[in-house]
């Protein structure tokens, strides 16, 4: 096995097992607490899957870095490696026990994106890819619609945590792709709204203030399975998750003209 291989392997097994917890604690009385704001939650299984996962890492990958939403991550300027991890992607979802969630498990070589893995575990669907391999689900090949006009299109967004304070919270772009596309959808978990587009289930997703975790694996996912990825000046800052566009690439400029037109540029 390659060491690429190695680490898909390693991805999987972990995504699988933190989707366990998740499977398992889900519809239970659960402990939250707030972060950064009232509306930005965090629970005790964000935490016990992040414990799980970097853990793993630490003691089968001592030399790789390690990018964590809730912080236990370990960073080591020079690693070859690093793993950049969202232990619960939908955590607001999962507290109230609306069925849509996941692990999301990026993997970066030398800064660039070697492998996404992201697990929906009600689902039970895998999302994989590797930088040249292709993108499946549940090992099956995974596409990117072929749809050409944005007002046929079914797109989805989100809205960050600070949209309570901030003036730049999507509204106004979100009207404007509500009159342009043929339907939007905002279901609260970025990976799987990545994962959505790269299985063509979705034509398009676009979000503003993302965080690294929230795009390391999906974008990956959606670029393999043959989309676009790029922040909303076509640039490849979408992997900071500032501002994020990912599309079937036939309605790539056409998503990104209305952005541009609605104020979403950081
Ligand atoms: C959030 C979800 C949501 C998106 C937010 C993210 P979290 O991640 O992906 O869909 O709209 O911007 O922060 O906090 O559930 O991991
Ligand atoms: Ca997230
Ligand atoms: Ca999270």
């Amino acid at each position: 096995m390659s060491e690429t291989d190695d680490l898909l392997a390693l991805a999987i097994r972990l995504a699988r097992e933190a989707g366990a917890i998740q499977r398992e604690r889900y519809e239970t009385d659960l402990t939250i607490a707030t972060k950064s704001a009232a509306v930005d939650l965090v629970t005790e299984v964000d935490h016990a899957c992040e414990a799980l996962v970097v853990g793993a890492i630490e003691r089968e990958r001592p030399d790789d870095a390690i990018l964590a939403e809730e912080g236990s991550g370990v960073d080591r300027p020079g690693a070859r490696h690093r793993w950049v991890i969202d232990p619960l992607d939908g955590t607001t979802n999962y507290a109230h026990a609306y069925p849509r969630f996941c692990v999301s498990i990026g993997v970066e070589r030398e800064g660039e994106p070697l492998l996404g893995v992201v697990y929906d575990p009600l689902m039970d669907e895998l999302y994989t890819a590797t930088a040249g391999g292709g993108a499946f689900c549940n090992d099956r090949p995974i596409h990117v619609s072929t749809e050409t006009a944005l007002d046929r299109a079914l797109l989805a967004t989100g809205f960050a945590y600070d949209r309570r304070k901030s003036e730049r919270d999507n509204l106004e772009s979100f009207a404007a792709m509500l009159k342009s596309a043929r339907a939007l959808r905002r279901d609260g978990s970025a990976a799987l709204d990545l994962c959505y587009v790269a299985a063509g289930r979705l034509d398009g997703y676009w979000e503003l203030k993302l965080s690294p975790w929230d795009v390391a694996a999906g974008a990956l996912i959606v670029e393999e399975a043959g989309g676009r990825m790029s922040d909303v000046h076509g640039g490849s800052d979408h992997r900071s998750g500032r501002t994020v566009v990912a599309s079937n690439g036939a309605l790539h400029e056409a998503m990104r003209r209305v952005l541009l037109d609605t104020g979403a540029a950081a």
